[in-house]
């Protein structure tokens, strides 16, 4: 196997960065391909943690890393994540696809203003210009990198886009206060500081891929936040799924090999909209507080609520996932019953596929299958557990991941019960025959 793509099963914070760092471990190249630094990747290394929002999470291995001209990119961002890696003696090696686009300030300024003349109709974004910045994309006004390491060809670009950018955030009511030639300088200096960075990244990876290297395709939020596949319009404003790993990186769908879904055992949302297995009771505080959902970019806290069985098969088809990584299984340890919602009634009706409106999922009541919940591990033990292996393990819990497989239609790939990088069970390594 040489190609496989990780990606989010549910509404993003799976722990795609925790399950990206294990697998690299066996790569040569991971490659960010959609997203910007709205996602927020943790991994834990001998009790040390990092959060990654743009550097794809194969850094800390010391692999080659590869932004793909789907990410869309804050130089300044970037840049502070490179030097925070530097800091702790890490020269991240690091492409850059010439083709990404770029977040400037205005993108971040029509974020928040758009979020507030949506009012009640907002998605709660992260207002980190990431919407906007697809927007320009689409309607063809934004700036790539390879616009901004020539100064010429950024100048000019801006000089013509600079009084639209004012009109449209005071069209929404939103506030304006830089200037132009203060962006251009900034913009300017960042260009000098990547451009040794950047590269035609397609042609790279393709070649790397026919040269037999092993890579990893780093997803970001998840299959219910796609801009297609997931809640419109409460989601974020790219494809994210397994698909956008092609388009987002100029490699062919022929070439991927493998598909691995990423879901937590219970489910989280940052953010508005449906969330039809929400708890919003002491079981729900519960697993907030132990399992520290709180968002890795905004410091909000997450909704959480018990495994969506719907919304996971849902993502299984879309992305053609052959395994899944179960994550956070030590969470529900401690709890007598766990649930997994099976299927919804809505209205007379009961279905197991996902409706494609928020008004029709708040509708959706869930119906579950209650569970036997299973024993905390001792304190401090999951990594010897995790060593021992898979048939250490609990029965109760055994027993649940047994049914996400059975419910799913997908095999367990990858344990996780916890958030070291050693806390994990691997139950199929991919790069192996
Ligand atoms: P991502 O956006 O998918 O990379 O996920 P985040 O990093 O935003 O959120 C996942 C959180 O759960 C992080 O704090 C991880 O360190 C943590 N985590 C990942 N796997 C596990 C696990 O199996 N158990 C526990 N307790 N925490 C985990
Ligand atoms: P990772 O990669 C969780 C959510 C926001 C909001 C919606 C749109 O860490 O899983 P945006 O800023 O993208 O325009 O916001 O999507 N969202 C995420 N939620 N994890 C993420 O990334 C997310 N990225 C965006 O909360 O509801
Ligand atoms: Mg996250």
């Amino acid at each position: 196997m040489s190609c496989v793509v990780i990606v989010g099963m549910q509404w993003g914070d799976e722990g795609k960065g925790k399950v990206v760092d294990y697998y690299a471990g066996k790569a040569d190249i991971v490659v960010r391909f959609s997203g910007g630094n709205n996602a927020g990747h943790t991994v834990v290394v001998k009790g040390k943690r990092y959060a990654f929002h743009l550097m794809p999470c194969g850094a800390l291995r010391g692999k080659q890393l590869i932004i793909g001209n789907g990410v869309v990119v804050d130089p300044k961002v970037l840049l502070e994540e490179m030097e925070m890696l530097k800091r702790d003696g890490i020269t991240p090696k690091l492409l850059i696809s010439e083709r990404a686009h770029v977040i400037f300030p205005y993108h971040r300024a029509l974020d928040e203003a758009e979020e507030q003349f949506k009012g009640k109709r907002k998605a709660g974004t992260t207002k980190r210009g990431i919407g906007p910045c697809y927007e320009d994309k689409a309607g063809r006004f934004g700036l790539r990198i390879c616009d901004i390491i020539h100064r010429e060809i950024l100048k000019e670009k801006i000089d013509h886009l600079f009084p639209l950018k004012e009109k449209q955030i005071q069209i929404y009511g939103g506030r304006f206060d830089f200037s132009k030639e203060q962006l251009l300088q900034e913009y300017d200096a960042y260009g000098e500081k990547l451009k040794d960075y950047v590269c035609d990244a397609n042609l790279e990876l393709n070649n790397a891929i026919d040269g037999g290297k092993k890579v990893l395709f780093e997803g970001t939020q998840g299959t219910m936040l796609d801009i297609d596949h997931g809640m419109y319009p409460v989601g974020t404003s790219c494809n994210v799924t397994a698909g956008a790993a092609c388009t987002g990186s100029g490699v062919s769908p022929t070439k991927i090999d493998e598909v691995i879904g990423l879901t937590k055992a219970y489910v989280s949302r940052v953010g508005v909209g449906p969330l039809p297995t929400e708890l919003l009771d002491e079981t729900g505080e519960y697993i907030r507080k132990k399992g520290a959902e709180f968002g890795v970019t905004t410091g909000r806290p997450r909704r959480v609520g018990w495994l969506d069985i719907p919304a996971l098969r849902y993502a299984c088809r879309i992305n053609g996932v052959s395994g899944l990584a179960i994550t956070k299984l030590d969470v529900l340890a401690g709890l007598e019953k766990v649930k997994i919602c099976t299927s919804y009634s809505i209205g007379k009706k009961t279905t197991s596929e996902v409706p494609p409106s928020c008004e029709l999922l708040e509708q959706c009541k869930p119906f579950y299958k209650e569970m036997k919940g299973w024993q905390e591990f001792e304190e401090g033990k999951a990594e010897e557990v995790a060593r021992k292996g898979f048939g250490v393990l609990p029965k109760e819990l055994k027993d649940y991941v047994s049914e996400i497989s059975k419910l799913s239609g997908a095999p367990a790939y990858l344990i996780s019960i916890g958030p070291g990088r050693e806390e994990t069970i691997v139950l199929k390594n991919v790069f192996e025959k």
